[in-house]
């Protein structure tokens, strides 16, 4: 067992502003999101009945799960309705043009 680790994912080109991409680093899933130029990562997971958030609507800051609409703040993980359930957030940062995601677990 180790602690948190950075770990690679995509070139920091292929995120575009307003959008996401799903990656999963080490098997464990994560959308990168970029909005308004800033990158953030949540777990690819709805809080809900844990649909993949891919698929679903971004709009600004959220991203509505395209299962049953649950919206989400990608800055934050929470969700919008009841800020109390927040999805999992990775830290993130750029080097060499590519993305690495920190995980909490090795
Ligand atoms: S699984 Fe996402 S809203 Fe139900």
């Amino acid at each position: 067992m180790s602690g948190p680790q950075w770990v690679p994912t995509i070139d920091d080109s292929k995120v575009r502003d307003g959008a996401y991409v799903p990656v999963y680093p080490k098997g464990v899933g994560v959308l990168l999101v970029r909005t308004d130029g800033e990158l953030f990562a949540i777990a690819n997971k709805c809080g809900h009945m844990a649909c993949p958030l891919e698929g679903g609507k971004l709009e600004g800051d959220v991203i509505t799960c395209p299962c049953h609409d649950w919206r989400f703040n990608v800055r934050s993980g929470q969700f919008i309705d009841a800020p109390e359930l927040s999805l999992d957030t990775f830290a993130t940062r750029v080097e060499d043009g590519k993305v690495f995601v920190e995980l909490k677990e090795a």
